[in-house]
């Protein structure tokens, strides 16, 4: 079966940019692939320097994980900083990895401008510990939303470079793997573009009914079309983006009518809005505190985890030290 891998930072909880940008994949992808889905407890310390901002999140998003659906009798489910293969490739694809492609990646740029006083190499060399953490399974698919494209681009480049320079046909490139035509990319409601934990305009997963309603009932809209059929504004947009993801398609044909009749009042979108969000996150929360409650239950899941992707990892690297040279 293919190789997939994925994973996320444990910086807080799962938003709904990392539920329908990735982890819904990881749970559609589980019956046809070998798939390793993993906590990226590590790429956290490029912000996040403490550990202790990191444990519990840990526990947090494997509890998360379980409560959308990954099943750790189909895939294998495991935390980062438990394989130390990754390290390895890490420092060995490093050395293959130049200055100035690492400077042009433009998450890169963005948060060595967000923490002027914190531009670790780290930070500088995220995109090569990812391509580790793809590599060292030799996977094929990736299942990611659309801001991972450019360290996607730097894994295969990653690859093929180290095809070349060893002369051999050994690393896959990977690619991203989404079901839809094109990336997924979900906006925040603040009009700042994309949800995203350091945009600060989520909508989590394990949010209750009052504080989801509240968050929507916030998003930015505008003064209202004034021409019948218009385009709308990308924050309008951004609003009807969620409702074809959350909503009855009734729901959407409804107020795709009053927008382009021009009778559309938000107040009553944005209400329908929240109860399809509540509605549909109602029971993952119920879960998530299930979950979250069996601490014994997620280190045995964790410990199960690391033994396979430990195993899957120790055959490439050691291929890897010998196409080196390191016997
Ligand atoms: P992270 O933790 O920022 O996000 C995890 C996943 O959620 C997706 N995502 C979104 N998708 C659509 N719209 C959004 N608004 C949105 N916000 C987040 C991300 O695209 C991602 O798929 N570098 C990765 C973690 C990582 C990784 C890997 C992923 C480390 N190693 C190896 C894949 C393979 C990251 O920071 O994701």
């Amino acid at each position: 079966m293919e190789k997939v891998v994925s994973g996320i930072r444990p910086t807080g909880n799962l938003h709904l940019g990392n539920y329908f940008g990735a982890v819904t994949n990881f749970v559609r992808m589980q019956n046809d692939y070998n798939c390793y889905f993993f906590i990226a407890d590590w790429h956290s310390l490029t912000t996040h320097p403490k550990p202790e901002d990191i444990v519990q999140s840990v526990d947090t998003i494997l509890a998360e994980y379980l409560a959308c659906g990954l099943d750790p009798e189909k895939s294998t489910i495991y935390v980062q900083s438990d394989v130390k293969e990754v390290l390895e490739l890490y420092l060995f694809l490093n050395m293959n990895a130049y200055l100035g492609e690492l400077e042009r990646v433009t998450t890169f740029k963005e948060k060595a401008r967000k923490q002027p006083d914190n531009v670790n190499a780290g930070l500088l060399t995220y995109p090569t510990l990812m391509a580790s953490d793809i590599l060292i399974h030799r996977a094929l698919k990736v299942p990611v939303g659309k801001d991972q494209e450019q360290n996607m681009e730097m894994a295969r480049k990653c690859a093929r470079r180290f095809n070349n320079i060893y002369g051999v046909d050994f690393f896959p490139e990977p690619q991203s793997f989404y079901f839809s035509e094109k990336a997924v990319k979900i906006p925040g409601l603040d009009g700042s573009g994309k949800m995203g934990k350091s945009e600060g305009n989520c909508i989590y997963l394990k949010d209750d009914a009052k504080t989801i309603q509240k968050k929507v009932m916030k998003a930015v809209t505008d003064s209202g079309p004034t021409q019948p059929n218009s385009p709308k504004p990308e924050v309008i947009e951004n609003l009807f983006t969620f409702l074809n993801i959350v909503s009855e398609p009734d729901t959407v044909k409804f107020f795709e009518e009053k927008w382009n009749d021009c009778s559309i009042r938000y107040g009553d979108l944005k209400k329908q809005l929240a109860q399809d969000i509540i509605k549909f996150t109602d029971p993952i929360r119920e879960r998530i505190a299930q979950y979250s409650a069996d601490k014994d239950l997620l280190h045995k899941i964790a410990a199960q985890g690391a033994d396979k992707a430990r195993q899957s990892a120790q055959e490439t690297i050691k291929e890897v030290r010998h196409i080196i040279g390191f016997r």
